[in-house]
Parts: C-alpha cells; sequence; structure tokens
C-alpha cells in the first residue's frame, strides 16, 4: 500500500503522525511510505532521518495526500479534503464529535478511522491516543505550573532558612491526573486529588497522595463506576463544590482534568472559589478546550487574576513534548493500522473487528458516526 504522511496544518500543531521507527517497520512490510517534506521538523525529525528509514520525501502536502492510506494527527480539514484520493482511509484523531466535515469525507469515500472513540478495553490499549497523549498532558501540566508558580515544589532545608513544600490538588484523575500527580510526587510537592468515580481513590493513594472524598450515595457510587464519569446531580455538584473550594483555598497550585465525553467538562473551580485563593497560586486547566473547570480560564491564555492567581489555559500540552508525543502517537497509529493490513500486503477494512467498527466514522459514502447520548 501507498501510505501517506502530510505535514499538519492546524496552528500549534507540532506532532507528526508517523516516526522513522514506524516508517522503518512500514517500509519492511512492503508498503512505501510518502512523507511530506517538513512535517516532521516541529518534532524535531528531519526529512533525512525519515529518509533512511525508507520513506520518500515529497514535495507537497498534495504529493502525500495522492496515497491509499493517510495518517494525520488532527483531522483533515475543509481545504485538505479535496488533495486526498478518492477512496482512501484516513486515521487520525477527528474530533468527531464537534467535526463540521464528516459528510464532506463520506461525499468523497473516505474511510475515517477517528481513534479517539476507540473502546476501552485492554486489546485496545496499545492503539488508545488518548491515553498516550493524556499521559504527556499530565506531565506538562505540572511542569507548566512550575513554571508560573513563584516558589519550590519540594521542602528545601538551607543554610537561609526552611521553604515549606508546595500543596498539589489535582481534579479529576484518569490518565492525565495519575501521570500529573505522579509529576508532582517526584518534584516533592504534598498532592491531594480528587475524582467522581470513587475506584480512583485506591489508584490516588498507591502513587502517596491524599484522596479528597466527597460523601457518595450508594446510587452516585453505581453510577460512577465505569471507566468513564457520568453527568452529576445538583446536590451532589453542590456537596462537591463545598469540599473542592476548600481543598483550593489550601492548595499553590491546581490542575484540572475533568472531562466527560461528548458534553462540556464538569465546573470544579468557581469563581468565588478563584477569589478566595492565595496570591501566586497557579491553576492550570487542561479542560479548557472543552469549555474548562474553571469558567475563569481561557483557550490558549495565560491570565492573572486580580488577586493573583495564574490561570494557565495553554492548550495542546502533549505538543510541548513534540518529539515523544509523536513517538507513541505514531506508535498507536501503526499497532492501529496493523489490524487492517494483511501479511500478504493487501489491506481489508474488517468490521467483524470491535475496534475497527468502533472507529470508523465514515465509509462507503456514508456517515457512520452517530453522537453518543
Ligand atoms: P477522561 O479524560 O474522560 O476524564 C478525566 C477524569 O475526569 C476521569 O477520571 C473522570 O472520572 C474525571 N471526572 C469527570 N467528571 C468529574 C467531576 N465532576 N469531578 C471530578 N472528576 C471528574 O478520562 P481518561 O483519562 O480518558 O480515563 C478514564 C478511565 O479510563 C480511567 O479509569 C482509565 O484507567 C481508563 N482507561 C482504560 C483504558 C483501557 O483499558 N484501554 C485506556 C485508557 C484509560
Amino acid at each position: 500500500m501507498q501510505i501517506g504522511i502530510p505535514a499538519e496544518i492546524a496552528a500549534n500543531e507540532t506532532r507528526v503522525a508517523a516516526t522513522p521507527e514506524t516508517v522503518k517497520k512500514l517500509v519492511a512490510g512492503g508498503n512505501t511510505v510518502l512523507v511530506q517534506s517538513g512535517a516532521g521538523k516541529l518534532s524535531a525529525i528531519t526529512d533525512t532521518a525519515f529518509a533512511d528509514a525508507g520513506a520518500k520525501i515529497v514535495g507537497t502536502a498534495q504529493d502525500a495526500y495522492n496515497s491509499d492510506i493517510i495518517l494525520k494527527v488532527r483531522a483533515p480539514q475543509a481545504e485538505e479534503i479535496g488533495l486526498i484520493k478518492e477512496g482512501a482511509t484516513v486515521i487520525a484523531s477527528f474530533g468527531v464529535h464537534t467535526n463540521p466535515n464528516l459528510e464532506a469525507y463520506a461525499a468523497r469515500k473516505l474511510d475515517c478511522f477517528a481513534l479517539e472513540v476507540l473502546p476501552r478495553t485492554t486489546r485496545a490499549q496499545s492503539m488508545d491516543i488518548l491515553s498516550s497523549q493524556a499521559n504527556i498532558a499530565g506531565y506538562k501540566a505540572v511542569l507548566l505550573a512550575t513554571h508560573y508558580y513563584p516558589k519550590f515544589m519540594p521542602m528545601m532545608m538551607t543554610a537561609a532558612g526552611t521553604v515549606k513544600p508546595a500543596r498539589v490538588l489535582i481534579l479529576g484523575v484518569g490518565v492525565a491526573g495519575l501521570q500529573a500527580i505522579a509529576t508532582a510526587k517526584r518534584l516533592g510537592a504534598v498532592v491531594e486529588a480528587f475524582d467522581v468515580r470513587p475506584s480512583t481513590k485506591e489508584q490516588v493513594e498507591s502513587l502517596g497522595a491524599k484522596f479528597v472524598e466527597v460523601p457518595m450515595t450508594d446510587e452516585e457510587k453505581k453510577a460512577n463506576d465505569g471507566v468513564y464519569a457520568k453527568e452529576m446531580s445538583d446536590d451532589y455538584k453542590r456537596r462537591q463544590g463545598e469540599l473542592v473550594d476548600k481543598h483550593a483555598k489550601a492548595a499553590d497550585i491546581i490542575i484540572t482534568t475533568a472531562l466527560i465525553p461528548g458534553r462540556p467538562a464538569p465546573v470544579l473551580v468557581k469563581p468565588e472559589t478563584v477569589a478566595g485563593m492565595k496570591p501566586g497560586s497557579v491553576i492550570v486547566d487542561l479542560a479548557v478546550e472543552s469549555g474548562g473547570n474553571c469558567p475563569l480560564s481561557r483557550a490558549g491564555e495565560v491570565i492573572q487574576t486580580e488577586n493573583g492567581v495564574t490561570l494557565v489555559g495553554s492548550v495542546n500540552l502533549p505538543g510541548m513534548v513534540a518529539q515523544d508525543a509523536s513517538a507513541l502517537y505514531s506508535r498507536n497509529l501503526l499497532t492501529f493500522l496493523n489490524l487492517m493490513l494483511q501479511k500478504d500486503g493487501s489491506f481489508k477494512i474488517n468490521m467483524e473487528d470491535d475496534l475497527v467498527a468502533a472507529t470508523r466514522i465514515t465509509g462507503e459514502g456514508q456517515v457512520r458516526y452517530s453522537k453518543p447520548n
């Protein structure tokens, strides 16, 4: 098969959907890989490194898009769709819940696979782009916080006196939250964490952090025993708000990561809570692109409130660790693609495979994706 790797055109996108490592494997499998010149530049991967791995470097996006299979970080934008060979397969992170181009992909007869809707099963773990990238985001969120925080993270005993460790509060303990806990602990902070899913308590404690527990009814516990959180009742939100408010005011750094798939992010840090926080404290809102866990944060901006709290709304944190983010993302894509690349070099979309079927958002000229309730 001919596989194309176009350069990403979205603003602030530094990642690339293949690396020399994945190119080498694809070429060893008998495929031809076309990489657009400069596609790896912002991930510190040179054209020469791609060429040494066996890729053919092409001059334009059109050249790379003229392939049977396209690997991308972001979904093709409206102006890219016309460049793609009719009937091609595209594997990417499509932002499918809000993507306005699904009809256009179907009209181009593209087979689009959105890896962000991959089921969360054991077999899918090695293809899970949400996990591989959220892990990086959690790590980088803590480092970003330290950049804006005007004090040390660890306790320091120096000749000039003792410095207290920072108190870090992590809200939402999925993949990003767990990595944020681990990173903040490594830097010597005192860490507390909270999640609506009761099963996270044990995970938080196993990392040496303290779990902040909102009392829950049996019914609320049962509703949240899955991998994803559910929208909570107003009564729960009130209880949660009071507890978060108390812990937030004692915290120096808050990292928020709470998401509910297909819905706006829950509000966890209210403006009145921010108003009661100490000057110099920092909030990094990883949910900012889904509406934010703090209504005051703004996507792509770093804001300082009147009482001296810094709100970090930076986007695409994995893109700030571009080389490793690309390496992990590309491996996810390769593993997924291998579900369809056959040993004899042919390509088959096997709809009996649950991972293939669940991620195929367009195919046979139709939009196949429907938004979950
Ligand atoms: P996510 O990015 O959808 O959400 C982040 C976290 O926010 C979740 O832990 C969620 O419970 C929490 N949250 C939502 N609403 C909240 C609220 N109101 N208050 C506090 N916290 C709230 O989650 P992510 O990181 O994608 O992981 C979700 C789960 O899936 C995890 O348990 C993870 O271990 C599991 N997982 C399983 C995989 C597999 O088996 N293939 C792969 C990756 C994750």
